[in-house]
């Protein structure tokens, strides 16, 4: 199979397409060819040995975390799904080897949920790491209707997703973006905020009428998690998952690592498409072997929605 993998860490020029073995079924797994494959931030970190502590890892290593697909076969006790079945889901897996910028990958079959009627394999594929990150985030701060949320990064593959998840609840969301991404952020429900703008607690009090944040998600780590602390109201609660962020007096706080979960997919993330609460929004496709280039976009930091390839 067609796989685009490292043999030793570092920058764009260590991708390799290779011809490699499809990974091995386990009797609780499935083989999933592989139509179209997210990109994430953490794929850089994987390929320049930023996750090499935190993870096992064998050379080659495939890099992708994010699969849309068809079921070409399935382990023994697999009763979910079948061979021919469309899916979708947030592989990462407990050891570095076999990621889904491939033809094929295989994960247990807990990781996948069946692929939303009406959606395109790439649409699919651009949801299930943010998705996951954006609605697991929502349910750590308990996020409810009528409540005000502030999002940093809100234009980002997981921050336009936590607005329109944020916005299906009910709450009145607000979220950080440079000002050529504030009409995108109307369009999806959200008030936008430039994370430049010397006036931006300011703002929020004119918006708010004086509230306080009672939730904060941060996808942003840094100046952004300061800005999300300044606007909380005391007893808020604000979850990162970029800085683990450090224990403030008033504040709930929290830092999150997705689970992989193709029951929250199902549950959470598949209803909400059908009914029009949820839509990826994608910048850019690539044919996979042309995914140097695509991680050189989103290596620039400022893309909107997501960048995918395609298989
Ligand atoms: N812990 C976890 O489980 C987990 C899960 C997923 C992602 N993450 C991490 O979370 C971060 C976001 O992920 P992602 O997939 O959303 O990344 P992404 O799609 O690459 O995010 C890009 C967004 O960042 C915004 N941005 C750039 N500079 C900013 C600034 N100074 N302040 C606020 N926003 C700024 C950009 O908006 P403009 O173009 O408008 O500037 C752009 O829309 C990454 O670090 C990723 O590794 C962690």
């Amino acid at each position: 199979m067609r796989a685009i993998a490292v043999n030793e860490w570092g920058g764009r020029d260590k991708l390799e397409l290779m011809e490699l073995d499809p990974p091995p079924l386990a009797p609780d797994g499935v083989l999933l060819r592989v139509k179209a494959a997210a990109l994430n931030p953490v794929d850089v970190g994987i390929r320049e040995g930023r996750m090499a502590n935190a993870f096992p890892h064998h050379f080659p290593v495939i890099l992708g975390w994010d699969a849309a697909g068809v079921v070409e076969a399935v382990g023994a006790a697999v009763t979910w799904f079948k061979p021919g079945d469309r899916a979708y889901g947030y592989c990462r897996r407990h050891e570095l080897e076999y990621g889904t910028f491939a033809d094929f990958t295989t994960v247990p079959e807990g990781y996948l949920a069946h692929m939303p009627e009406d959606l395109t394999f790439e649409q699919a594929a651009a949801l299930p790491l943010a998705g996951l990150t954006a609605h697991q985030g929502l349910e750590i701060v308990g996020l409810r209707g009528g409540e005000y949320l502030f999002v940093t990064g809100g234009a980002g593959g997981v921050g336009h997703m936590v607005v329109q998840l944020g916005v299906a609840r009910g709450a009145r969301v607000a979220a950080t973006a440079s000002p050529a991404n504030h009409a995108f952020l109307r369009e999806l429900g959200a008030e936008p905020f430039d994370y430049h703008d010397p006036d931006l607690l300011e703002r929020w009090r004119e918006w708010t009428g004086g509230a306080g944040a009672d939730a904060a998600f941060d996808a942003y780590g840094g100046e952004s998690q300061e800005q999300a602390f300044s606007v909380m109201r005391k007893g808020g609660r604000l979850v990162s998952i970029r800085t683990p962020p450090e224990p403030r007096a008033g504040v709930e706080t929290r830092y999150e690592f997705v689970r992989p979960s193709g029951y929250d997919l199902g549950e959470h993330i598949t209803p909400l498409i059908a009914e029009g609460g949820l839509a990826p929004h994608i910048q850019q496709t690539w044919p996979l072997e042309a995914a140097a280039e695509a991680m050189e976009v989103l290596e620039g930091g400022h893309v909107r929605g997501k960048l995918v390839l395609t298989l």
